[in-house]
């Protein structure tokens, strides 16, 4: 089965050729340079350069499989949730392409395709579902924090999801509050490793409730606080590399510590990790260890399909067909949907 996937949900705009479970290509223009500037994702130039860019990546992805358009069986787009505009770039492209091919269009659940990605390693990459068992999963990016629980392939609950910002968020934050560049987590985590993750003790919120729920605004705030009371910390470069590793260290502590929680809870043996938080030095060591002790086998997803990319998009949706559920699009589906179903 070969499909083509389009993924332009945030700042990245992204095609790819998938087979048979094999991802033959994966093309990905980041915008993160463009945000940069202004210190996070602008909808409105992301709209534009998903505009500028979605053709010739399209084209690349196709030219670096070897493969024709007219080959297709099938096309899958992200569908949501994400930027709504934004979306609607890759939504539109991949519906007229279905749409001249009369080829079906599968729309995808941006977190569902996180989620799924966790399966995907090796080079050529190639999802590994013969492997699947019941699992608890985190995914962490910039706009969300979910823990769920997968029952089985394309059956999955919700068990809990951050009240206000999300881990990726609480890192650009911090790192804002502090004078990084945007993204803030991958220089956060950089930094870090020069730091003394026990140098300033942060709060690690929703640890003592009983439910899979974070919060991480608090934190966020305790660090405003923390700078405003401590400008010699922000003045020099070994405090500002100490101040990084104990905000890692809370924030990975609160993420390892409830996945490790829900997982015994629910009684499942395998825990996956996916979003570009998953990318976190300290998380995946972190993780690996604490599933080590519990007796628990870790995922992780590859970095390189960590961060938004359409190579997911296209592994999730063949695995639909392959279950007889795909979710064929009508126009008036294109409204983001909030909900990981
Ligand atoms: O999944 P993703 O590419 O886009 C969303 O769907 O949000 O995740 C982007 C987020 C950003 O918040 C970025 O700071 C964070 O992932 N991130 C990291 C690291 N690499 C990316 N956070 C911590 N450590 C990293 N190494
Ligand atoms: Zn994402």
């Amino acid at each position: 089965m070969l499909l083509f996937a389009i993924e332009t949900s945030c700042d990245e705009t992204s095609a790819a050729v998938v087979q048979d479970g094999c991802v033959r290509s994966n093309l990905i223009a980041s915008q993160v340079k463009l945000h940069a500037e202004y210190g996070g994702v602008v909808p409105e130039l992301a709209t534009r350069e998903h505009l500028r860019n979605l053709l010739p990546v399209a084209q690349e992805a196709f030219r670096a499989a070897n493969v024709d358009a007219s080959q297709l069986d099938a096309v899958a787009v992200t569908q949501g949730p994400g930027l709504p505009n934004a979306l609607m770039i890759g939504f539109r492209a991949a519906q007229g392409m279905a749409f001249s091919l009369r080829r079906p269009l599968i729309g995808i659940n941006h977190h569902e395709a996180h989620l799924y990605s966790a399966w995907v390693s090796g080079n050529p990459p190639q999802a590994d579902f013969a492997a699947f068992e019941p699992s608890v999963s985190l995914i962490v990016s910039g706009g969300h924090t979910l823990l769920v629980l997968v029952r089985a392939e394309l059956d999955h609950r919700l068990l809990g999801s951050t009240l206000d910002d999300a881990a990726g968020e609480c890192f650009d934050k911090v790192a804002k509050l502090v004078g990084l560049p945007y993204p803030g987590g991958p220089e956060i985590d950089r930094l870090a490793e020069h730091g003394n993750p026990a140098a300033f003790a942060f709060p690690r919120p929703m640890l003592r409730e009983a439910n899979d729920d974070f919060s991480f605004s608090g934190l966020k705030t305790s660090v405003r606080y923390f700078l405003r009371d401590h400008p010699d910390v922000q003045a020099s470069s070994q405090g500002v590399c100490d101040l990084c590793a104990s905000v890692q260290a809370a924030i990975v502590d609160i993420l390892v510590r409830k996945t490790i929680q829900a997982a015994k809870r629910e009684g499942v043996l395998i825990v996956t990790a996916s979003g570009g938080v998953a990318c976190n030095r300290v998380l995946r060591h972190d993780l690996a260890l604490a599933c080590d002790r519990a007796g628990l086998r870790l995922r992780l997803a590859d970095k390189p399909f960590c961060t938004d990319n359409a190579g997911m998009v296209g592994i999730l949706a063949e695995r639909k067909l392959r279950h007889g559920q795909p979710r064929l699009v009508v126009p008036d589906d294109i409204v983001p949907n909030l909900a990981l179903k």
